[in-house]
């Protein structure tokens, strides 16, 4: 089991408190730089899938010569490992490429503002697919998520359908990928860091055939030279931060992941979207008007609402684990 880290009284707390603080400021951060470097890319080098492919072997990469170099300790991982973490990773992938394509048709901070609505996914998903109940004031926290988002997107001044429903579909695919890792990350037979390596080694063996096929190398090959040729040689290096910081900041929640409860995990995620929404308006000079920036103000209050109204259900539910109550 995972161990509880809220609660006070005792002289590690502190401790774990700081831990926690360090391991939240550097996953924002690392957030934040990606989403930075990963817009810069995709606004002169339009090609999601390939950029989606190649943070994916960037990460891989990495792993793969921590392991060999005995850096990390290789996981033991047997066939079932394996099988159970494919529908994990088919839905990390079409999460992934789907933010990404997102990102490649709208400003970061409106695909950040409508992915801070994936925990009413999560409810809806449990409820009318998985049978789940859950007391009212979780579904009456969704009214300001669904309609916070609402309110933003029709608001937004370069609003895009296929950037809406790129965020969309993330959000519905990180549901599911939440809900079949928890299966995949029972036992813990598998550390945080080597778990999300796996799961980026398998989505990569995913993704790459899709890639080729809806983009292929003659349009990377094309679009490469027209990027160089406006960026110069840093645009290579823009391209390295992309996937270097894409590999490290989910690294970072996966181990995160270690360390605290699923409920800490989802409000540590919903602040990393609003660091990531600040700072990319601010360096890409994003239009918002006031009552844009008042829908998302609106979705974020309704997510921090969810999470406020899960702590005191898992209570009432007995027997329940935080993974079984935490739906997002
Ligand atoms: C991606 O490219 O996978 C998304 O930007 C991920 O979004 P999230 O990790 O912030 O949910």
């Amino acid at each position: 089991e995972r161990p509880e880290v809220e609660g006070a009284g005792n002289p590690s707390e502190a401790a774990k408190k700081v831990k926690i603080g360090i391991y939240f400021a550097t996953w924002w951060a690392l957030n934040v730089v990606f989403n930075i470097y990963n817009k810069k890319v995709l606004n002169v080098y339009p090609y999601p899938w390939l950029t989606s492919t190649l943070s994916l072997a960037c990460g891989s990469l990495l792993m793969l010569i921590s392991w060999a170099t005995r850096i990390a300790e290789p996981p033991k991982t047997d066939l079932e490992f394996w099988k159970t973490l494919f529908p994990v990773a088919v839905a990390h992938t079409i999460g992934h490429v789907a933010a990404t394509v997102s990102m490649s048709k709208v400003a970061v901070s409106f695909t950040h503002i409508i992915k801070s609505g994936e925990p009413a996914f999560s409810v809806l998903v449990s409820r009318f697919l998985l049978g789940e109940t859950f007391p009212v004031p979780v579904y009456l926290s969704l009214i300001p998520i669904i309609g916070g988002c609402a309110l933003a997107a029709v608001t937004e001044l370069n609003f895009n359908m296929i950037g809406f429903m790129g965020a969309m579909i993330s959000n519905l695919a990180f549901v599911f990928r939440n809900i079949f890792s928890k299966k995949g990350m029972k036992g813990k037979a598998v550390s945080g860091m080597n778990y999300y390596a796996c799961l980026s080694i398998l989505s990569l063996a995913i993704l790459t055939p899709f890639a080729i096929a809806v983009e292929g190398p003659q349009m990377w090959a094309a679009g490469w030279q027209t990027a160089l040729s406006q960026i110069g040689p840093q645009f290579i290096l823009w391209m390295a931060a992309q996937s270097i910081f894409y590999h490290l900041y989910n690294q970072v929640s996966y181990m995160s992941l270690d360390e605290i409860s699923p409920l800490t995990f989802s409000i540590g995620n919903t602040m990393k979207r609003i660091s990531v929404i600040v700072s990319s308006i601010i360096i890409f000079h994003t239009p918002v008007q006031p009552v844009n920036a008042l829908g998302a103000a609106i979705a974020i209050f309704g997510t921090f609402l969810y999470s406020q109204c899960f702590e005191p259900w898992r209570i009432l539910c007995k027997g329940c684990t935080r993974e079984d109550s935490e739906g997002n």
